[in-house]
Protein backbone atom coordinates (compact mmCIF):
# COMPACT_ATOMS: atom_id res chain seq x y z
CA UNK A 1 0.00 0.00 0.00
CA UNK A 2 1.13 3.99 0.79
CA UNK A 3 4.48 2.89 2.48
CA UNK A 4 5.34 0.29 -0.48
CA UNK A 5 4.49 3.04 -2.74
CA UNK A 6 6.60 5.34 -0.29
CA UNK A 7 9.30 2.74 0.02
CA UNK A 8 10.45 2.18 -3.76
CA UNK A 9 10.10 5.88 -4.47
CA UNK A 10 12.57 6.07 -1.53
CA UNK A 11 14.63 3.33 -2.50
CA UNK A 12 14.76 5.11 -6.55
CA UNK A 13 15.69 8.36 -5.17
CA UNK A 14 18.60 6.46 -2.96
CA UNK A 15 19.85 4.95 -5.79
CA UNK A 16 19.69 8.38 -8.09
CA UNK A 17 17.44 7.05 -10.11
CA UNK A 18 14.91 8.43 -12.40
CA UNK A 19 11.18 9.40 -11.38
CA UNK A 20 8.48 9.59 -14.34
CA UNK A 21 5.44 11.02 -15.10
CA UNK A 22 3.65 7.57 -14.43
CA UNK A 23 5.75 6.66 -11.21
CA UNK A 24 4.01 7.31 -8.23
CA UNK A 25 5.26 10.00 -5.76
CA UNK A 26 4.50 12.05 -2.75
CA UNK A 27 2.16 14.79 -3.40
CA UNK A 28 4.92 17.35 -1.67
CA UNK A 29 7.56 15.92 -4.36
CA UNK A 30 5.25 16.76 -7.07
CA UNK A 31 3.95 20.16 -5.78
CA UNK A 32 7.44 21.44 -5.25
CA UNK A 33 8.13 20.52 -8.84
CA UNK A 34 5.11 21.99 -10.47
CA UNK A 35 6.38 25.03 -8.37
CA UNK A 36 10.04 24.88 -9.46
CA UNK A 37 9.57 23.95 -13.16
CA UNK A 38 6.32 26.22 -13.66
CA UNK A 39 8.49 29.35 -12.34
CA UNK A 40 11.42 28.49 -14.37
CA UNK A 41 9.42 28.68 -17.58
CA UNK A 42 7.64 31.82 -16.19
CA UNK A 43 11.20 32.96 -15.90
CA UNK A 44 11.90 32.02 -19.60
CA UNK A 45 8.88 34.12 -20.98
CA UNK A 46 9.09 37.17 -18.62
CA UNK A 47 12.77 37.07 -19.89
CA UNK A 48 11.79 37.64 -23.52
CA UNK A 49 10.65 41.18 -22.36
CA UNK A 50 14.32 42.87 -20.81
CA UNK A 51 15.94 41.54 -24.18
CA UNK A 52 13.11 42.06 -26.85
CA UNK A 53 13.61 45.87 -25.96
CA UNK A 54 16.41 46.03 -28.14
CA UNK A 55 15.87 44.36 -31.27
CA UNK A 56 14.44 46.87 -33.00
CA UNK A 57 17.92 49.28 -31.49
CA UNK A 58 20.49 46.35 -32.24
CA UNK A 59 23.59 48.12 -33.71
CA UNK A 60 24.08 45.75 -36.54
CA UNK A 61 21.99 43.25 -38.82
CA UNK A 62 24.24 40.62 -37.11
CA UNK A 63 23.78 41.26 -33.68
CA UNK A 64 19.72 41.90 -34.52
CA UNK A 65 19.64 38.59 -35.98
CA UNK A 66 21.54 36.99 -32.71
CA UNK A 67 19.16 38.65 -30.18
CA UNK A 68 16.23 37.79 -32.04
CA UNK A 69 17.78 33.69 -32.36
CA UNK A 70 18.32 34.11 -28.23
CA UNK A 71 14.66 35.69 -27.92
CA UNK A 72 12.84 33.62 -29.70
CA UNK A 73 15.35 30.24 -27.75
CA UNK A 74 13.72 31.39 -24.45
CA UNK A 75 10.12 31.74 -25.60
CA UNK A 76 11.14 27.80 -26.41
CA UNK A 77 12.41 27.09 -22.89
CA UNK A 78 9.77 28.58 -21.46
CA UNK A 79 7.07 25.96 -23.84
CA UNK A 80 9.57 23.18 -23.31
CA UNK A 81 8.96 23.76 -19.29
CA UNK A 82 5.83 23.47 -19.63
CA UNK A 83 5.22 20.99 -20.75
CA UNK A 84 7.72 19.32 -18.57
CA UNK A 85 5.28 20.63 -15.54
CA UNK A 86 2.18 19.65 -18.03
CA UNK A 87 3.47 16.19 -17.03
CA UNK A 88 2.76 16.17 -13.53
CA UNK A 89 -1.37 17.23 -14.24
CA UNK A 90 -1.70 20.58 -13.97
CA UNK A 91 -2.71 22.59 -16.57
CA UNK A 92 -0.70 25.45 -18.53
CA UNK A 93 -3.52 28.00 -18.73
CA UNK A 94 -3.37 27.72 -14.39
CA UNK A 95 0.26 28.42 -14.29
CA UNK A 96 -0.02 31.36 -16.33
CA UNK A 97 -3.11 32.88 -14.32
CA UNK A 98 -1.26 32.06 -11.46
CA UNK A 99 1.42 34.12 -13.05
CA UNK A 100 -0.33 36.99 -14.20
CA UNK A 101 -2.46 37.26 -10.71
CA UNK A 102 0.88 36.91 -8.88
CA UNK A 103 0.42 33.63 -7.25
CA UNK A 104 3.78 32.48 -9.03
CA UNK A 105 6.96 33.89 -9.32
CA UNK A 106 9.60 34.45 -11.96
CA UNK A 107 13.30 34.98 -11.34
CA UNK A 108 14.40 38.62 -9.61
CA UNK A 109 16.67 39.40 -12.17
CA UNK A 110 14.36 40.12 -15.37
CA UNK A 111 12.52 43.34 -13.03
CA UNK A 112 15.83 45.27 -13.64
CA UNK A 113 15.57 47.56 -16.96
CA UNK A 114 18.09 47.64 -19.96
CA UNK A 115 19.22 50.90 -20.71
CA UNK A 116 21.68 50.76 -23.00
CA UNK A 117 22.82 47.94 -25.87
CA UNK A 118 25.60 47.22 -23.03
CA UNK A 119 22.76 45.43 -20.76
CA UNK A 120 21.78 42.89 -23.28
CA UNK A 121 25.78 41.72 -23.53
CA UNK A 122 25.59 42.33 -19.53
CA UNK A 123 22.58 39.48 -19.57
CA UNK A 124 24.17 36.93 -21.87
CA UNK A 125 27.21 37.02 -20.17
CA UNK A 126 26.19 37.37 -16.54
CA UNK A 127 22.20 36.11 -16.20
CA UNK A 128 22.47 33.61 -19.09
CA UNK A 129 25.98 32.47 -16.95
CA UNK A 130 24.13 31.92 -13.73
CA UNK A 131 21.28 30.73 -15.12
CA UNK A 132 23.67 27.84 -17.00
CA UNK A 133 25.84 27.22 -13.34
CA UNK A 134 22.13 26.71 -12.11
CA UNK A 135 21.12 24.63 -14.57
CA UNK A 136 23.65 22.41 -15.08
CA UNK A 137 23.30 20.21 -11.92
CA UNK A 138 19.32 20.22 -12.82
CA UNK A 139 20.26 18.11 -16.13
CA UNK A 140 20.48 15.31 -13.07
CA UNK A 141 17.29 16.20 -11.07
CA UNK A 142 15.71 13.47 -9.77
CA UNK A 143 12.71 13.85 -11.93
CA UNK A 144 12.81 12.81 -15.53
CA UNK A 145 10.93 15.35 -17.51
CA UNK A 146 12.81 18.07 -16.17
CA UNK A 147 16.12 16.76 -16.46
CA UNK A 148 15.66 15.88 -19.78
CA UNK A 149 14.26 19.08 -20.79
CA UNK A 150 17.33 21.02 -19.39
CA UNK A 151 20.17 18.95 -21.14
CA UNK A 152 18.85 21.15 -24.79
CA UNK A 153 18.24 24.00 -23.16
CA UNK A 154 22.15 23.84 -21.48
CA UNK A 155 22.92 23.93 -24.95
CA UNK A 156 21.15 26.29 -26.63
CA UNK A 157 22.03 28.58 -22.91
CA UNK A 158 25.99 28.07 -23.69
CA UNK A 159 25.31 30.03 -27.49
CA UNK A 160 23.47 32.82 -25.44
CA UNK A 161 26.34 33.38 -22.96
CA UNK A 162 29.22 33.28 -25.48
CA UNK A 163 27.37 36.38 -27.58
CA UNK A 164 26.93 38.27 -24.24
CA UNK A 165 30.33 37.82 -23.55
CA UNK A 166 31.28 38.62 -26.97
CA UNK A 167 29.28 41.90 -27.27
CA UNK A 168 30.52 42.88 -24.05
CA UNK A 169 34.29 42.03 -25.11
CA UNK A 170 34.00 44.69 -28.64
CA UNK A 171 32.25 47.45 -26.23
CA UNK A 172 34.53 47.11 -23.81
CA UNK A 173 37.48 47.17 -25.98
CA UNK A 174 35.89 49.96 -28.28
CA UNK A 175 36.39 53.85 -27.92
CA UNK A 176 36.22 55.03 -24.48
CA UNK A 177 32.38 55.87 -24.69
CA UNK A 178 31.75 52.34 -25.19
CA UNK A 179 34.40 51.07 -22.42
CA UNK A 180 31.83 53.41 -20.36
CA UNK A 181 28.85 51.84 -21.18
CA UNK A 182 29.80 48.16 -20.42
CA UNK A 183 31.26 48.96 -17.20
CA UNK A 184 28.30 50.91 -16.33
CA UNK A 185 26.03 47.37 -17.12
CA UNK A 186 28.51 45.22 -15.32
CA UNK A 187 28.03 47.93 -12.36
CA UNK A 188 23.69 47.36 -12.48
CA UNK A 189 24.27 43.44 -13.38
CA UNK A 190 26.77 42.12 -10.80
CA UNK A 191 24.55 42.44 -7.77
CA UNK A 192 20.86 41.23 -8.68
CA UNK A 193 23.16 38.60 -10.69
CA UNK A 194 24.43 37.03 -7.31
CA UNK A 195 20.68 37.30 -5.95
CA UNK A 196 19.40 34.78 -8.64
CA UNK A 197 20.47 31.97 -7.09
CA UNK A 198 18.13 32.41 -4.41
CA UNK A 199 18.40 33.17 -0.24
CA UNK A 200 21.08 32.48 1.49
CA UNK A 201 21.32 28.83 2.28
CA UNK A 202 20.07 29.51 6.17
CA UNK A 203 17.15 31.42 5.20
CA UNK A 204 16.21 28.89 2.00
CA UNK A 205 12.76 27.37 2.84
CA UNK A 206 12.96 24.63 0.23
CA UNK A 207 16.55 23.61 -0.28
CA UNK A 208 16.99 20.86 2.63
CA UNK A 209 14.42 19.35 0.96
CA UNK A 210 14.78 19.78 -2.58
CA UNK A 211 17.98 18.46 -1.90
CA UNK A 212 16.65 15.19 0.14
CA UNK A 213 14.48 14.26 -3.38
CA UNK A 214 17.83 14.89 -5.51
CA UNK A 215 15.59 18.18 -6.95
CA UNK A 216 18.42 20.70 -5.88
CA UNK A 217 22.06 18.89 -6.47
CA UNK A 218 23.93 22.41 -4.99
CA UNK A 219 22.83 24.72 -2.39
CA UNK A 220 22.24 28.29 -3.33
CA UNK A 221 25.82 29.58 -1.89
CA UNK A 222 27.43 26.85 -3.37
CA UNK A 223 26.16 27.98 -7.22
CA UNK A 224 26.80 31.16 -6.11
CA UNK A 225 30.22 31.02 -5.26
CA UNK A 226 31.00 29.07 -8.25
CA UNK A 227 29.20 32.01 -10.38
CA UNK A 228 31.80 34.71 -8.71
CA UNK A 229 35.36 32.29 -9.10
CA UNK A 230 33.79 31.61 -12.90
CA UNK A 231 33.42 35.80 -13.11
CA UNK A 232 36.13 36.86 -11.98
CA UNK A 233 38.95 36.16 -14.73
CA UNK A 234 35.84 36.46 -17.61
CA UNK A 235 35.55 40.27 -15.87
CA UNK A 236 39.84 40.46 -16.24
CA UNK A 237 39.41 39.25 -20.03
CA UNK A 238 37.19 41.95 -20.66
CA UNK A 239 38.82 44.68 -18.95
CA UNK A 240 36.00 45.04 -16.70
CA UNK A 241 36.08 46.03 -12.86
CA UNK A 242 33.39 44.01 -10.85
CA UNK A 243 31.60 46.48 -8.66
CA UNK A 244 32.68 44.23 -5.24
CA UNK A 245 35.48 46.17 -2.79
CA UNK A 246 35.43 43.10 -1.04
CA UNK A 247 35.87 40.62 -3.61
CA UNK A 248 39.65 38.85 -3.31
CA UNK A 249 41.17 34.95 -4.04
CA UNK A 250 41.22 33.14 -0.92
CA UNK A 251 43.64 31.33 -0.61
CA UNK A 252 42.76 28.68 1.62
CA UNK A 253 39.33 28.40 1.08
CA UNK A 254 40.00 27.90 -2.63
CA UNK A 255 37.50 30.28 -3.37
CA UNK A 256 36.69 33.95 -3.98
CA UNK A 257 35.14 36.06 -0.99
CA UNK A 258 33.19 39.05 -2.22
CA UNK A 259 30.69 41.72 -0.35
CA UNK A 260 27.21 41.41 1.75
CA UNK A 261 24.06 41.37 -0.44
CA UNK A 262 21.73 43.62 -0.31
CA UNK A 263 19.06 41.11 0.50
CA UNK A 264 16.61 43.80 1.85
CA UNK A 265 16.79 44.49 -2.13
CA UNK A 266 16.25 40.88 -2.89
CA UNK A 267 13.44 40.93 -1.20
CA UNK A 268 11.72 44.29 -2.09
CA UNK A 269 11.94 42.61 -5.66
CA UNK A 270 10.25 39.57 -4.62
CA UNK A 271 7.43 41.54 -3.07
CA UNK A 272 6.41 43.50 -6.52
CA UNK A 273 8.53 46.30 -5.99
CA UNK A 274 11.58 46.11 -8.09
CA UNK A 275 12.13 48.43 -11.34
CA UNK A 276 10.16 47.12 -13.67
CA UNK A 277 7.62 44.19 -11.69
CA UNK A 278 4.35 46.02 -12.45
CA UNK A 279 5.45 46.64 -16.17
CA UNK A 280 6.73 42.89 -16.92
CA UNK A 281 3.56 41.54 -15.39
CA UNK A 282 1.26 44.18 -17.03
CA UNK A 283 3.29 43.74 -20.74
CA UNK A 284 2.91 39.66 -20.24
CA UNK A 285 -0.68 40.10 -19.18
CA UNK A 286 -1.24 42.26 -22.14
CA UNK A 287 0.13 39.60 -24.60
CA UNK A 288 -1.41 36.87 -23.35
CA UNK A 289 -5.16 38.66 -23.76
CA UNK A 290 -3.35 39.81 -27.54
CA UNK A 291 -3.07 36.17 -27.98
CA UNK A 292 -6.91 35.19 -26.83
CA UNK A 293 -7.40 34.87 -30.72
CA UNK A 294 -5.01 32.59 -31.35
CA UNK A 295 -5.98 30.15 -28.89
CA UNK A 296 -9.47 30.80 -29.80
CA UNK A 297 -8.55 29.66 -33.52
CA UNK A 298 -6.77 26.62 -32.58
CA UNK A 299 -9.07 24.99 -30.33
CA UNK A 300 -11.52 25.64 -33.04
CA UNK A 301 -9.53 23.84 -35.34
CA UNK A 302 -9.40 20.50 -33.42
CA UNK A 303 -12.60 20.63 -32.71
CA UNK A 304 -13.30 20.70 -36.52
CA UNK A 305 -10.40 18.36 -37.24
CA UNK A 306 -11.67 15.96 -34.00
CA UNK A 307 -13.76 13.77 -36.24
CA UNK A 308 -11.21 13.17 -38.43
CA UNK A 309 -9.65 9.99 -37.87
CA UNK A 310 -12.04 8.09 -36.07
CA UNK A 311 -12.73 4.82 -37.87
N1 LIG B 1 13.77 35.15 -8.10
C1 LIG B 1 12.50 34.93 -7.66
N2 LIG B 1 12.19 34.11 -6.64
C2 LIG B 1 13.21 33.45 -6.06
C3 LIG B 1 14.55 33.59 -6.48
C4 LIG B 1 14.81 34.49 -7.54
N3 LIG B 1 16.03 34.72 -8.00
N4 LIG B 1 15.33 32.79 -5.70
C5 LIG B 1 14.49 32.19 -4.83
N5 LIG B 1 13.23 32.58 -5.04
C6 LIG B 1 12.05 32.19 -4.28
C7 LIG B 1 11.76 30.71 -4.40
O1 LIG B 1 10.98 30.44 -5.57
C8 LIG B 1 10.97 30.47 -3.10
O2 LIG B 1 9.68 31.02 -3.24
P1 LIG B 1 8.38 30.07 -3.51
O3 LIG B 1 8.27 29.13 -2.33
O4 LIG B 1 7.24 31.02 -3.65
O5 LIG B 1 8.69 29.32 -4.82
C9 LIG B 1 11.70 31.37 -2.12
O6 LIG B 1 12.33 32.40 -2.89
C10 LIG B 1 12.72 30.64 -1.26
O7 LIG B 1 13.82 30.26 -2.05
P2 LIG B 1 14.41 28.77 -1.95
O8 LIG B 1 15.90 28.83 -2.16
O9 LIG B 1 13.92 28.11 -0.69
O10 LIG B 1 13.66 28.10 -3.20
P3 LIG B 1 14.20 26.97 -4.19
O11 LIG B 1 14.68 25.77 -3.45
O12 LIG B 1 13.13 26.77 -5.19
O13 LIG B 1 15.49 27.63 -4.91
C11 LIG B 1 15.97 28.45 -7.13
C12 LIG B 1 15.34 28.76 -5.75
C13 LIG B 1 17.46 28.21 -6.95
C14 LIG B 1 15.70 29.61 -8.08
C15 LIG B 1 15.30 27.15 -7.65
O14 LIG B 1 13.91 27.32 -7.66
C16 LIG B 1 15.75 26.80 -9.06
O15 LIG B 1 16.84 26.27 -9.25
N6 LIG B 1 14.86 27.06 -10.05
C17 LIG B 1 15.14 26.67 -11.42
C18 LIG B 1 16.04 27.68 -12.06
C19 LIG B 1 15.32 28.95 -12.40
O16 LIG B 1 14.19 29.18 -12.08
N7 LIG B 1 16.07 29.81 -13.09
C20 LIG B 1 15.54 31.07 -13.54
C21 LIG B 1 16.75 31.89 -13.96
S1 LIG B 1 16.38 32.86 -15.32
C22 LIG B 1 16.41 31.77 -16.62
O17 LIG B 1 16.58 30.58 -16.48
C23 LIG B 1 16.25 32.33 -17.99
C24 LIG B 1 17.59 32.23 -18.70
O18 LIG B 1 17.32 31.83 -20.01
C25 LIG B 1 18.30 33.55 -18.66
Amino acid sequence: AQSELQGRFDDLIGADERIEPRDWMPEAYRKTLVRQIAQHAHSEIIGMQPEGNWITRAPSLRRKAILLAKVQDEAGHGLYLYAAAETLGVDRADLLDALHTGRQKYSSIFNYPTLTWADIGAIGWLVDGAAIINQIPLQRCSYGPYARAMVRICKEESFHQRQGFELLHDLAHGTPEQHAMAQDALDRWWWPSLMMFGPPDAESAHSAQSMAWRIKRHSNDELRQRFVDISVPQAEALGLRIPDPDLRWNEERGHHDFGVIDWTEFQEVLAGNGPCNRQRVASRVQAHEDGEWVREAALAYAAKHSDKGVA
